[in-house]
């Protein structure tokens, strides 16, 4: 079942094109990656999704709703949650006040005491149990990254937008990562994630939508994006591909 659906969205920063008509689906349960040389339009497409930006042009539809044009807050409320590409997170806030402010802000049933989790089963899902008490900014980046899963969390999204969750992290912190986001996806949480660790998006997406100069140039299963010649010229090059190809 279709879970989030964007049709020809556009956006323009001055004479810049960052969204030209984007089309793209995500079905309830897939992990779907969005992938993309730098400046591709990647980050801009999960600020229109979110709500950080207002589309020029095109409609977003999050399962029976039109979402298009509509405030941060209600597209969280209404299911859809979000980390940031660069860390954004309260550096003298402890990590457990993080999850507890997400729960009154994000989540509509925590009011009504209907939350699904507490914050500490949160922190415990996303590995951060022991560190509740820190501040944040005493954390690593790889538990910055998993305080801000974990705060998305906290708003029981049914869709979850990963903006480089992996970005930084050594390779043992991106298997783990990996493994985090299968969890999710094995709690019903259906996932878009965008990812320049191609060991990862290839491994953990059943389906890849890629960005180039603001436009969709590709969509497929990971082997068909691996095999892909405009996808290999534009972003991932051929060295790459063929250490790829080794894993896929
Ligand atoms: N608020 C803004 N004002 C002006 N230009 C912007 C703004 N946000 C993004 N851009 C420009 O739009 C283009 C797309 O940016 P975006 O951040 O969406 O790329 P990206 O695919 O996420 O890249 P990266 O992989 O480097 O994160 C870039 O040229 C960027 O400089
Ligand atoms: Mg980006």
């Amino acid at each position: 079942m279709r879970i989030l659906e964007v049709d020809r969205l556009g956006k323009r920063f001055g004479g810049l094109a960052a969204a030209a008509d984007v089309g793209f689906h995500v079905d309830e349960g897939e992990i779907v990656g969005l992938i993309g040389p730098n400046g591709a339009g990647k980050t801009t497409v999960f600020n229109l999704i979110s709500g950080a930006l207002v589309p020029d042009s095109g409609t977003i539809q999050f399962r029976d709703k039109k979402i298009t044009g509509k405030k941060p807050h209600q597209i969280c409320r209404a299911g859809i949650a979000r980390t940031f590409q660069s860390v954004q997170v309260f550096p003298r806030i402890s990590v457990l006040d993080h999850v507890r402010l997400a729960q009154l802000f994000g989540n509509p049933k925590s009011r009504s005491g209907g939350n699904k989790w507490d914050a500490a089963q949160i922190l415990d899902f996303v590995e951060l149990s022991g560190m509740s008490a820190l501040r944040a900014m005493d954390l690593t980046l790889a538990n910055q990254k998993r305080l801000e899963v974990a705060r998305a969390l906290a708003a029981e999204p049914e869709l979850l937008l990963l903006d480089e969750v992996m970005a930084g992290l050594n390779p043992t912190e991106v298997s783990q990562a990996m493994e985090l986001a299968r969890k999710i996806q094995e709690r019903g949480v259906t996932i878009l994630m965008i990812e320049h660790v191609m060991k990862a998006i290839m491994n953990i997406c059943d389906r890849i939508i890629v960005l180039n100069y603001g436009q969709k140039i590709a969509e497929g299963v990971p082997r068909e994006i691996a095999a892909n010649q405009t996808v290999i010229e534009v972003y991932l090059g051929a060295t790459e591909i063929s250490n790829l190809k080794s894993q896929i």
